[in-house]
């Protein structure tokens, strides 16, 4: 690990005409997934979803961060609010999948909560002398919404996630995404090192190849424009305008807030380390990762869709199925390439080429990792 490391360090000093994809080994070794579960996913924010996924008090999504599964539920006090999903008697996982209830019981031996992670109903445990059950209350770590997002983190120390994120706010607030619609929710499973998947949604160089039948096809690679303040620490984006005879990715005549070239323009952020996003005029779609070990990454995957635009639809439902066939298409042939990609990180005769300047922020993520990785050896 130590040698993986200290190849990581000395390519995140390096200038990006001089940088490299990150060597080979970070993407494949254990110890270094266990240093990021440590120094990344239990210390930085991770995004669990959008808001408006659970609107009213009882409604509820879970998700897994790492190995800690988690219950996100609007409480009784109209906040959502994120705990552990896991029962105080002999750690079953309590709920899976998302919906609408007035409290969680556990599949095993019925010990119930209330929506605010108490526990109010455990049977037969009144010869139990070192039980009392109001003193049981599901562990709860922070949550914080960020123009629409859920974000989670186990770390009681994280600066707020509006203040890590404050340079994003001028780039992102003009299309007032928090009102757009959440149309699906998916879960689906690659086997794949996360990282391959951060570094490819990020960069727009693979549109036009890749993504030739579907988003590549009306994608100008010249059009592509990175934020001329530099780099930032905790995210990276980049932006590209439309032509204007793709199909989707314009503003609807009814939107009457964006101007100029911004009606044409789309945002690509990735908030480090695993929530990215397209951020179109009309739509956006997402993805947030969640590792399942250094081979396997479990991709939440969602799309929501500007009110007017949906407004406009005479036929939503077959709107909304559309829009998620498109998507479904895009993310397919993603999961061909990171998936082989994993393949040849782990060949005897891969190496980790030069980057292009298209890939300024494949190495924003390395420095980023760098700083996680690198520090405190
Ligand atoms: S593990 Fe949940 S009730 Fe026994
Ligand atoms: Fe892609």
């Amino acid at each position: 690990m130590d040698k993986i490391l200290d190849s990581l360090k000395t390519l995140a000093c390096k200038p990006l005409a001089q940088a490299t994809a990150m060597p080979k080994g970070i993407y494949v070794s254990p110890e270094i997934h266990q240093r990021e579960k440590d120094n990344i996913f239990y210390r930085d924010w991770i995004c669990a979803g959008r808001a408006d996924e659970i609107p009213n008090i009882g409604d509820y999504l879970t998700f897994d961060l790492c190995d800690q599964p988690l219950l996100l539920v609007r409480g009784s006090d109209n906040v959502i609010h994120a705990r552990a999903n896991v029962c105080l008697h002999r750690m079953m996982r309590l709920a899976t999948g998302s919906g609408h209830t007035k409290k969680f019981t556990c599949p095993y031996h019925a010990w119930t909560y209330n929506i605010d992670g108490k526990l109010i109903a455990a049977a037969y445990m009144d010869r139990t002398t070192c039980f009392d059950r109001h003193n049981m209350q599901l562990p709860e770590i922070r949550c914080e919404i960020f123009h629409g997002w859920i974000y989670v983190t186990m770390n009681k120390e994280a600066v707020p996630i509006e203040n890590l994120l404050v340079d994003l706010v001028p780039i992102i607030q003009p299309y007032h995404m928090e009102h757009y619609v959440t149309i699906f929710r998916h879960q689906h499973i690659w086997q794949t090192n996360w990282k391959h998947l951060t570094e490819n949604f990020m960069e727009g160089y693979h549109l036009p190849v890749a993504h030739k039948n579907t988003v590549g096809a009306h994608f100008g690679l010249m059009d592509t424009t990175f934020d001329d303040r530099g780099s930032f620490d905790n995210f990276t984006y980049q932006t590209f305008t439309k032509s204007g005879t793709a199909p989707v990715g314009s503003a609807h005549p009814d939107n009457k807030t964006l101007q100029g070239k911004a009606r044409f323009t789309s945002i690509m952020p990735t908030i480090f380390p695993t929530h990215m996003y397209v951020l179109a005029p009309d739509h956006l779609w997402y993805l947030s990762l969640q590792p399942m070990g250094v081979d396997r990454v479990s991709i939440l995957y969602g799309a929501a869709i500007a009110p007017e635009v949906l407004a406009a639809q005479n036929d939503v439902d077959d709107y909304i199925a559309k829009t998620r066939a498109f998507l479904d298409d895009v993310q397919e042939e993603d999961r061909f390439v990171v998936e082989n990609i994993f393949k040849g990180a782990q060949a005897p005769l891969s190496t980790s080429g030069p980057l292009s300047w298209l890939e300024r922020e494949n190495h924003e993520f390395t420095q980023y990792l760098a700083r996680r990785l690198c520090s405190g050896r």
